[in-house]
């Protein structure tokens, strides 16, 4: 009997996750059941911000913490291979909020959205360029960093998956783009690859002189995705309005013991606005912003950088390289 291979937690990660925090299983097939649909994976997402839900105790008013012995939480996109559910047809491609595994049995409630695949597009895109990263990248600059040609964008997690999306737009958006990442290697990536014009390696201290350094006019848009330090370290080099985008905080995820925020008065003094959002809170939004962003891919003005794995098998491995910090750009996992 075919079986749906599933990527389950083990034990819930203390500190750094490694692939050993996984198992692979055999689960049963889903079977269809009334106004539902099942979806056949191709490729699944691997999105950093899921981490934080795999600790212990972790859940909050957004999703759930993950059990051990359940299937990861994942977004995914697929292919409708059966269906009782006329919103969902056999053969739609579908991006949702599921699970890593080869079938999901969904009902279309949470944040399934079907998709108009673009024939001259890969369909990994949808889960990269396309899909969540890429709109993470698009909603949190363009409307809450509101960016300006002349602007400081300082993206922090640059070579990652959201942030290098975020440094090509900011450069089309006419800003000065400067990118921070942990090593020399990433840091030249991003100038030769991404065209950005500074960026920091935020291991080499102390972090407030460097960007002193390459923002010498200030920060006026901190792209966040990593909280703590780096955060309070941008906070201390605003400009006047300055507008900080909340999108993430890496560095809170693998430690048990949140770091505090000291400096708060600049924000005040700079008449500043942090706000933090979810992609999903744009859902209505979704068709037009992937069109824009596949425009610019097809006329060459931004660029999908991918690591791909290959087979379920690959997930826990996929997913700690990419915490660990070893992609540039979107690290996926190919089923079919
Ligand atoms: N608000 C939303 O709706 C939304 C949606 C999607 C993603 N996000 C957020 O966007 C951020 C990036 O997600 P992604 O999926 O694109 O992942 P990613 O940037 O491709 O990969 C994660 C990167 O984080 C960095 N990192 C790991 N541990 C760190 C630590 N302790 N301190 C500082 N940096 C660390 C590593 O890069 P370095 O080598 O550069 O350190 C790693 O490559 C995450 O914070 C995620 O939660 C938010």
């Amino acid at each position: 009997m075919p079986k749906n291979q599933q990527v389950i937690l083990k034990q819930h990660p203390e500190g750094e996750i490694t692939a050993d925090h996984f198992d692979v299983i055999q689960a049963e097939l889903p079977e269809l059941k009334p106004k539902h649909f099942i979806l056949q994976n191709h490729f699944l997402s691997m999105d950093a911000g899921f981490r934080q839900w795999m600790n212990e105790n972790a859940g909050d008013g957004y999703l759930p913490g993950m059990q051990i012995g359940s299937a990861i939480q994942s977004i995914v996109i697929g292919e409708v291979v059966e269906s009782d559910n006329d919103d969902f047809p056999v053969s739609s491609i579908v991006l949702a909020r599921t699970a890593w595994e080869e079938y999901s049995l969904l009902d279309g409630g949470d944040l399934c959205s079907l998709l108009e695949v673009d024939p001259e597009m890969e369909l990994y895109h949808y889960v990269g360029v396309l899909g969540t990263t890429g709109l993470t990248a698009y909603f949190g600059l363009f409307d809450i960093g509101q960016p300006k040609q002349g602007d400081t964008l300082l993206v922090s997690t640059a070579a990652g998956a959201v942030g290098n999306v975020v440094c090509q737009l900011g450069k089309k958006a006419g800003c000065r783009v400067v990118g921070m990442t942990g090593s020399d290697e990433k840091c030249d990536w991003l100038k030769t690859e991404i065209g950005i014009d500074a960026t920091i390696n935020y291991n080499a201290n102390p972090l407030c002189d460097q960007i002193a350094r390459t923002c010498p006019t200030g920060v006026d848009i901190f792209f966040d995705n990593v909280g703590g330090s780096q955060l309070d370290a941008a906070l201390q080099n605003i400009s006047d309005n300055a507008r900080i985008v909340l999108c993430g905080a890496m560095s809170q995820y693998e430690n048990n013991s949140p770091e505090p925020i000291y400096n708060s008065w600049p924000l005040i003094t700079h008449r500043a606005r942090a706000e933090g959002f979810m992609f999903s809170d744009y859902q209505a939004q979704y068709p037009a912003a992937i069109k824009e962003l596949a425009d610019m891919m097809k006329s060459g003005s931004l660029k999908s950088f991918v690591n791909i794995y290959e087979g379920i098998c690959s997930t826990p491995q996929a997913f700690s390289d990419m915490i660990g910090g070893t992609n540039r750009g979107k690290c996926l996992v190919k089923l079919i």
